[in-house]
Formats: C-alpha cells, sequence, structure tokens
C-alpha cells in the first residue's frame, strides 16, 4: 500500500474527503485515527495522511496524541487535511509544527470548506448550501490529490499570521485543555428511547449507558458524533442546542462511524 490517509470524524465530513482521496490516489487505504491509536498500528505506507476537523481553530486533541504515536520516519512523505466550517485558522500550522517535535517533516498541507457542526453556535445550513461545498469539496480533493501523488511541498491553507496568533495559539492554548471535561454540558432530554446509538457511535468511548441513558465520562474529544447522530434528538449542550437542525455528511453511515471506533 502507498499512501494510508487516517482521518479522525464526529459527522463524517473528514471521512469523506478521506475516502475521496483514497479513490483519487488509487493504491491508498483509509484508517481510523481512534481505532488506529488504539491497536498500536505500525505504519508501512510511504505516505501518510491525516484528516482531522478543525476544532478551535485548531487541531483536534486527539491528533496531537496521534502524531505523538506515529511510527513514521523523515522518509515519510506526510500530508494534512483540515475540513473546517468557517475559518480555519491554524489547523494545518499545528501538526506542522507537532510532527518537527517529533523531527518529522509536513510537506503538504490544505484545508477544505464543509458544512460547519457546532450546533451550540449554529444548527446545519440548507442541504442547497451543502451540496454547493460538497462540490467545491470534490475540486479541492483532485488539487490535493495532484499534489501528493507527485509527493510535492506545498503547505497552502496556513492561515494568516494575526489570525493564528490570536485564534490558534492564544485562544486555542487557552480553551483546549478543557476539552476533555467540556462533555459536562450535555445532557439529555425525555425524548431519549434508550436505543444505545450516542454510545456506540462515540469513537472514543467516551459513553456509558446507565439505565439505556448516556452518561459522559470526562475523556471528551467534543467531535459531537453522540448529539449529532441521536435519531431522537434528545442529547442536548448546554442551553443554546433545543430546536437546532442536526447534521452529518449524507454518503456517511452510521456503520461507517462504527468501524471506526476505538477497541
Ligand atoms: C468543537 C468544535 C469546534 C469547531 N471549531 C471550528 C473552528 O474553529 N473553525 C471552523 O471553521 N470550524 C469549526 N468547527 C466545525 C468543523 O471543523 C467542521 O464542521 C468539520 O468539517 C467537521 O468535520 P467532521 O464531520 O469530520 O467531524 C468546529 C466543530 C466542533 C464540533
Ligand atoms: S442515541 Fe439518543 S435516543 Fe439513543 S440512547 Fe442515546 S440519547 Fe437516547
Ligand atoms: S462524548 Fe460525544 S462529543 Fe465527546 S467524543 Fe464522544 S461522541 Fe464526541
Amino acid at each position: 500500500m502507498n499512501t494510508t490517509i487516517f482521518y479522525f470524524t464526529g459527522t463524517g465530513n473528514s471521512l469523506k474527503v478521506a475516502r475521496d482521496l483514497e479513490v483519487e490516489l488509487g493504491d491508498a487505504e483509509v484508517s481510523s485515527i481512534p481505532r488506529a491509536i488504539s491497536e498500536k498500528k505500525v505504519l508501512t505506507a510511504e505516505r501518510i495522511g491525516i484528516v482531522y476537523p478543525v476544532y478551535m481553530f485548531g487541531m483536534p486533541l486527539i491528533i496531537k496524541k496521534f502524531i505523538n504515536q506515529l511510527a513514521a520516519d523523515k522518509n515519510n512523505y506526510i500530508f494534512a487535511v483540515a475540513t473546517y466550517g468557517g475559518l480555519a485558522g491554524g489547523a494545518i500550522s499545528q501538526a506542522a509544527s507537532q510532527l518537527k517535535r517529533r523531527g518529522l517533516k509536513l510537506s503538504a498541507g490544505f484545508s477544505v470548506q464543509m458544512p460547519g457542526n457546532y450546533t451550540p453556535l449554529y444548527g446545519a445550513i440548507p442541504e442547497e448550501k451543502q451540496n454547493q461545498e460538497f462540490a467545491r469539496q470534490q475540486q479541492k480533493v483532485k488539487e490535493i490529490a495532484a499534489v501528493v501523488r507527485e509527493k510535492k511541498d506545498k503547505l497552502a491553507d496556513c492561515g494568516s499570521f494575526p489570525v493564528n496568533l490570536i485564534f490558534s495559539c492564544l485562544l486555542y492554548n487557552l480553551a483546549s485543555p478543557r476539552i476533555p471535561l467540556m462533555d459536562k454540558d450535555f445532557w439529555v432530554n425525555e425524548k431519549c428511547t434508550r436505543c444505545g446509538i450516542c454510545a456506540k457511535v462515540c469513537s472514543v468511548n467516551n459513553i456509558t449507558l446507565i439505565d439505556g441513558k448516556p452518561n459522559w465520562q470526562h475523556r471528551c474529544e467534543q467531535c459531537f458524533a453522540c448529539l449529532q447522530w441521536c435519531p431522537a434528538e434528545a442529547i442536548q449542550y448546554a442551553k443554546s442546542t433545543l430546536g437546532r437542525k442536526r447534521y452529518h455528511h449524507p454518503q456517511v453511515t452510521l456503520e461507517d462511524m462504527y468501524s471506526g471506533k476505538a477497541l
């Protein structure tokens, strides 16, 4: 296998981008980051891709953990793709810095705009707008694949210095250490049918069921999969998510999500 594309996803955007890259590149496979961490997977691919959503203008905490465990050396060609809703900030620069600390190089980095999924701030955008973003995403994947195929150096979409300083450094460094505990604001209302999907869809196994209802265990990544995939829309976050339209990528299924879970 020439390329392994590792992904982390809450609502399928990053998985869709990883899969489209897999098809476009050929001789590639996608692999879940939570699963790879739990399996302590040894890498053999020449090219390594890391695809992840932007959180707080930076990387999800699990991406830092993954990079720290990555079995790679200077001969590997490493590229990153960050999917984002509105402003990617320094999410690619953060991956480059983290790899550098390990003596590794991020050769290419891109961001791809997708529908936002941060329901505490907004509901899902209309389907027509989603489809426009998906069409642009497919074009961008072709451009990324052309760079990766030739193993070119191209750090695109690294954000501007003032935005990265304020949002991706100051704000991110202040807020991100609190992410694992931020699940204390999740709650479940009377619509819960005790189906157990929320526990199954959490890729880092942060939810246990008590009397069939979810309890969050404070190892959260804030991916919002539990809230977005609950078929009864029973899961809420603080006060603002009631009545807001949920989102997940239309071509990603619950089975896809389950197959990427940490063991
Ligand atoms: C906790 C959280 C924080 C987010 N922060 C940002 C952000 O800073 N900038 C942005 O453009 N999108 C942000 N988003 C939106 C996601 O990056 C975007 O929807 C992404 O494509 C989701 O990918 P996924 O479907 O693979 O989980 C955030 C989403 C979540 C859940
Ligand atoms: S997915 Fe929703 S309905 Fe099902 S157990 Fe979880 S909270 Fe209840
Ligand atoms: S508890 Fe919910 S938000 Fe936290 S990691 Fe699991 S699915 Fe994602």
